[in-house]
């Protein structure tokens, strides 16, 4: 009987059908995440834009939408990072280097890369709303000069709950990049900012002319940041906020992820707040 993995990529026609990624490497970064380097098979590139999601599965078990959390490359290879929050994630956990996933995607709409080109980008990062961001980060930063400034605010509950601490260092120290980190409780090492994202917001200056800002977080924290940043006088078409709706399909198929007859997986999870604003569920 021909395995699993042994199918070639042209014959997975089926929508549903996923692709065995090999996982290059395997770490957990904090209590509760672990990232991953997966790899295609064939040399393919995933060629997806900073925002999609792959839906990731482990047989016998199930599927979950994930984002993926690297710049694009043409190397083959991408990035995921995983909570462990139930069933499927705790059994993605015990998944090191040398094993294989399957994989579906790249899904959905990202950041309109086209739109942001030589605008000053504002991430705005809640928690684990860091790991699609971080893609969109990593993209200005590689093709650094066709950006203006590059901010990132970025909040988590704890100081051990602060993903990618290294690559974090790396963008403190660079002259090219405004980070500014709060959480929402310090602990006895903590010398930074403490308090909920927004207090993050009102010392900035931004040019209200040229910026972009890119917001993913928890549910809860999409109001109080869009308040804040029109109280800035950031226009509504100036904001991008990437929804997690609870999805199962990942293609327009299911029907779990709508709100109001818009299907998130399909035309989000990245959204220009004018255009989401009206949906009164969707915030
Ligand atoms: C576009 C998108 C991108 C995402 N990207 C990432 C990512 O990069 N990294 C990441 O870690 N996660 C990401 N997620 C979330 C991730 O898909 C979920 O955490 C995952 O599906 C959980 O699967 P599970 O089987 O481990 O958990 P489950 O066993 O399904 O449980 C997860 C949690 O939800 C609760 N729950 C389960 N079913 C329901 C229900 N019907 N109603 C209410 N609560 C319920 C459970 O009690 C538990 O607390 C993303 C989600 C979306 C939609
Ligand atoms: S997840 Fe199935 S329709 Fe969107």
């Amino acid at each position: 009987m021909k395995r699993f993995e042994d199918v070639k990529l042209d014959e997975a026609q089926d929508l549903y059908f996923p692709t065995m990624c090999k996982v290059t490497q395997a770490k957990q970064i904090t209590d509760m995440e672990k990232w991953y380097e997966l790899e295609m098979p064939e040399g393919q590139d995933l060629g997806h834009s900073p925002g999609q999601f792959v839906e990731v599965s482990a047989f016998g078990i199930g599927e979950a939408p994930i984002s993926i959390s690297s710049a694009p490359h043409n190397n083959g290879r991408f990035e995921l990072c995983i909570r462990q929050v139930g069933v499927l994630t705790n059994v993605l956990k015990k998944y090191e280097a040398g094993d294989s996933l399957g994989i579906r995607g790249p899904y959905g709409k990202g950041f309109p890369i086209e739109k942001l080109l030589g605008k000053d980008i504002l991430i705005i990062a809640g928690g684990i709303g860091l790991v699609p961001l971080r893609s969109l980060i990593n993209y200005v930063l590689d093709n650094r000069t066709d950006f203006g400034r590059l901010i990132i605010l970025y909040g988590a509950k704890t100081p051990n709950e602060l993903l990618f601490k290294e690559e974090i260092a790396e963008w403190i120290a660079r002259d090219d990049v405004e980070f500014h980190v709060t959480v929402d409780q310090g602990d006895e090492n903590w010398t930074g900012n403490t308090g909920v994202i927004t207090t993050l917001i009102p010392g900035l200056d931004l040019n209200l002319n040229t910026t972009i800002a890119a917001i993913t977080g928890p549910p809860i924290m999409y109001k109080f940041v869009i308040m804040s940043l029109k109280s800035k006088q950031l226009a509504d078409d100036q904001i991008y906020v990437s929804l997690e709706r609870r999805m199962k399909c990942g293609v327009g198929k299911c029907g779990h992820c709508q709100i109001n007859g818009v299907y998130c997986c399909q035309e989000g999870p990245v959204f220009n707040y004018a255009d989401i604003k009206p949906l009164e569920e969707a915030f």
